[in-house]
């Protein structure tokens, strides 16, 4: 008799919608295709993987499940020493017990579902000798080596959906209003939902600001008639001024600095220079929550699908992505080589400028 192909799933990192989409994905390819599969999901993430933490999977496991949010199997952050090593909280070194975890259950593969930190450990564990696949997931959109992360159209839904509603409000008060966007150090997010919203200006953490430019955009608005501004701001945006500061220097400024988030302090700057009330708007964990919009379910199926037919074809060491429409399968090391951050010659960009957004600059 054919003897096990035997796989372990994890989702490790920040959560997002499509998480799910995906996992039924790989589950539901496998079940169908593979004579003596065995899937063992672990739980939270690499925690799982470190404690033979599992759930030995059922092909019923993975029905119902596409349109749920977050995801079945739970998810934690690991730190991880780029490079070098994955680690507990206290700087030990974990690879042993997860080599010891991979090897005990015998498994062919480990399928990871993670963002750009999560495919830098992921590659820890291949060359730690691992068969690891890998699939892209982040609301953030800075996964190299693919066009589309599944999460990131939710995402931007519902960062729309905010900057629609804040409209009305700021409308009605005559008020600047910033609307703060995650992506930590890049500015997809806040790029899609502000074009999609109609944001007046939108501040990304590649287009560095200069406040008396925002000033300008606001009074201009004003000299036209239009009493309200909204911005949409990155999470990460940063001024000028900070841009050029040593990592010191920048940490320096940010301890000093008496604002929860950028957002605050552009704010008060405004109120500031303006004269004009100003609020600000933190949607944060929601832009994660919730069910996966059609679109990232379609993506995280494909996804799913791609890496059980990797199984199948014993090919390891890589990353499922999308390139211009299609699949692709990414080498693990150049996958995880680098963040991919909106480049600023971007067509979005001079879209959003050509309709009259302006970036601060
Ligand atoms: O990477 C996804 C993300 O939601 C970022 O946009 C955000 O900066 C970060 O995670 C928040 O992390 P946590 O969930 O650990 O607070």
């Amino acid at each position: 008799m054919k003897r096990k192909t035997r796989v372990g799933l994890l989702t490790s990192g920040g959560d997002c919608q499509g998480l799910n989409a995906a996992i039924r994905g790989v589950g539901k390819t496998l079940f169908q295709y593979v004579d003596n599969i065995e899937i063992f999901g672990m739980y939270d993430g690499y925690r799982g993987l470190i404690e033979n933490d599992h759930q030995f999977m059922r092909p019923q496991d993975f029905s119902g499940i596409i349109s749920t949010g977050g995801t079945i199997l739970g998810t934690s952050r690991q730190p991880f020493i780029p490079g070098k090593a994955i680690v507990d909280k206290d700087g030990n070194d974990v690879m042993p017990s997860m080599l010891d975890t991979y090897n005990r259950l015998n498994l062919d593969c480990l399928v990871v579902l993670g963002g750009n930190g999560t495919q830098k450990s992921a590659k820890l564990l291949q060359d730690a000798g691992m068969n690891i696949i890998t699939l892209p997931k982040t609301i953030d959109n800075d996964i190299y080596g693919t066009d589309e992360t599944f999460g990131f159209q939710s995402a931007a839904d519902i960062a729309t959906n905010v900057i629609d509603y804040i409209h009305t409000t700021a409308l009605a008060h005559s008020r600047i209003f910033m609307v703060e966007v995650m992506g930590r150090d890049a500015g997809w997010l806040t790029l899609y939902s502000g074009i999609a919203g109609g944001a007046d200006v939108i501040l990304i953490p590649e287009i560095p600001y200069d406040i008396q430019s925002i000033a300008q955009t606001i009074e201009r608005r004003k000299r036209g008639g239009r009493t309200f501004s909204i911005i949409a701001v990155a999470e990460g945006a940063i001024s000028k001024e900070d841009k050029v500061l040593s990592e010191e220097e920048r940490r320096r400024v940010k301890d000093a600095n008496p604002y929860s988030t950028i957002s605050y302090q552009i704010a008060a700057q405004l109120k500031e220079l303006t004269g004009q009330e100003a609020r600000v708007t933190v949607p944060g964990h929601y832009q994660r929550g919730g069910q996966a919009c059609p679109y990232d379910r379609v993506l995280a199926t494909r996804f799913g699908v791609a890496a059980a037919r990797l199984i199948m074809e014993q090919k390891y060491g890589y990353m499922v992505g999308i390139q211009e429409g299609n699949i692709v399968h990414v080498p693990l090391e150049e996958a995880a080589s680098q963040t991919k951050f909106l480049p600023t010659d971007h067509p979005l960009i001079q879209t959003a400028r050509d309709t009259g957004t302006g970036f601060g600059d």
